[in-house]
């Protein structure tokens, strides 16, 4: 008696997440090239990468992430060799430097501050050491 009414529900309920995720994943992301540079940076993967990376990216660009929130399944930043494999698009949307300011990403939850920001720009530009 009770379970087409239970399987009724659970097939809204799968339209409605469905619908509303897509919605939010459609957003087209816009950033340009923050043109930062090196200079006499002293940031290291040690010192830096890792710690932004999982602070503001791995809960959603991680092979272990258990959920994605609709991160894209190849774009993950666990090494810095990922990391570096997007280095141009990761500048694009989340870094600050003096032809952008790029804030796409993180789309939600907690962001770097902009000095964050420009310290992921510059560390980028010296090749993410
Ligand atoms: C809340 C989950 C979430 C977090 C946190 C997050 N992202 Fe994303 N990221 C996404 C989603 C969803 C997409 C796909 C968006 C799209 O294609 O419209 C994406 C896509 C990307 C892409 C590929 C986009 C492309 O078009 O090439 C890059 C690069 C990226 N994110 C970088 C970052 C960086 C860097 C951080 C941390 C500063 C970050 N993301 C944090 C959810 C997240």
């Amino acid at each position: 008696m009770s379970k087409p009414i239970h399987s009724a529900y659970c097939l809204v309920f799968t339209l409605l997440l469905a619908g509303c995720g897509g919605d939010d994943e459609k957003a087209p992301l816009e950033g340009d090239a923050t043109g930062a540079t090196c200079g006499n940076s002293t940031l290291t993967y040690d010192n830096f990468g890792r710690n932004f990376f999982t602070t503001y990216c791995r809960r959603c660009h991680s092979a272990d992430a258990p959920d994605r929130h609709g991160a894209p399944g190849s774009v993950n930043f666990d090494t810095v060799e990922q990391i570096r494999a997007n280095s141009a698009r990761i500048d694009e949307l989340a870094a600050l430097g003096p032809d952008a300011e790029n804030e796409a990403m993180p789309p939600s939850g907690i962001t770097p501050t902009d000095p964050q920001r420009d310290d992921l720009g510059r560390w980028l530009a010296c090749g993410a050491p």
